[in-house]
């Protein structure tokens, strides 16, 4: 059978569109199982999707899909291991192990979930990962950023517990989140302990830290 190329041509679009629309709605379709087990989990119980709806029990997670690094949340769900060495919002009590575990299918919709709580204050700087001496002078003499904050070097482990270990920030926390979140701590978190260093670095200074904190790294 033959067709007149214009029947042929109405096919093959017909096609093309039938496939876009599935593969756009299996994602959808992917985000919105997230979502459903997000809610069903109780996880909304200790965390806020929402900017100002603050909770007490857990990290903010409205602007997770600009915070994290790709492939870091799926992972983090399968195997939850400690990030604050002090219970969240604590500088006296230790944190406890045991945060719950999603199965890998649950963690990967999850992760898709949280990808899509975007903010638009996280610019796309294309900050890369760099160790610098420049970079480790400001984060160890300059500025003293591990007397709060655990990090490595070679095999010790020095730093202060008060906030999350930034150890292997660089698995973990997108360059360009770090930038904007050290730029202005109090957007991502009013209550925040974190001090306040914009007007202690320069904007360059500023991108230099980032990428050296960006290039903390456990080797695996
Ligand atoms: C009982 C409260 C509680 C529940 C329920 C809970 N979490 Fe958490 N979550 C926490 C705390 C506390 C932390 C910080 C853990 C740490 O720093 O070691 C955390 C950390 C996280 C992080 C890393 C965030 C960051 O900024 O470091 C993600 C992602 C996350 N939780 C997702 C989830 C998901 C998804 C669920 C549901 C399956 C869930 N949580 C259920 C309390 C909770
Ligand atoms: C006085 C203690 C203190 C000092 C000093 C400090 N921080 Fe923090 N930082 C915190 C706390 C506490 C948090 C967690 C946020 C919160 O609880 O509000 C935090 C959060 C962070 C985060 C986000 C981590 C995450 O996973 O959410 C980064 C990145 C960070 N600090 C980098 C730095 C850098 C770089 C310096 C040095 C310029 C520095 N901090 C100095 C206390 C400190």
């Amino acid at each position: 059978m033959t067709y007149p190329k214009k029947t042929l041509f109405l096919i093959l679009t017909f096609s093309l569109f039938i496939f876009i629309q599935s593969t756009v709605s299996a994602h959808a379709g992917l985000e919105g199982k997230g979502k459903s087990i997000f809610a069903s989990k109780g996880c909304a119980s200790c965390h806020s999707v929402v900017r100002g709806k603050v909770n007490s029990k857990g990290p903010e997670l409205w602007y997770a899909g600009s915070k994290f690094t790709a492939g870091f949340v799926k992972a983090w769900l399968e195997e939850p291991v400690k990030i604050r060495p002090m219970a969240y919002g604590s500088i006296v009590e230790e944190s406890k192990e045991g945060h719950p575990a999603l199965f890998p299918v649950d963690a990967d919709a999850v992760a898709a979930y949280l990808a899509t709580f975007k903010s638009e204050k996280v610019r796309p700087l294309g900050i890369k990962p760099k160790r610098t001496s420049r970079g480790r002078v400001i984060f160890e003499k300059k500025l003293g950023c591990y007397g709060c904050h655990e990090v490595r070097k070679g095999r010790r482990v020095l730093g202060g517990k008060s906030g999350p270990k930034l150890n292997d920030a660089g698995s973990r926390l997108n360059p360009d989140w770090i930038y904007a979140y050290i730029a202005d701590p109090l957007f991502f978190y009013p209550m925040t302990a974190m001090p306040l260093y914009h007007k202690s670095l320069s904007k360059n200074d500023l991108k230099v830290l980032s990428a050296y904190v960006a290039s903390l790294k456990v080797k695996k």
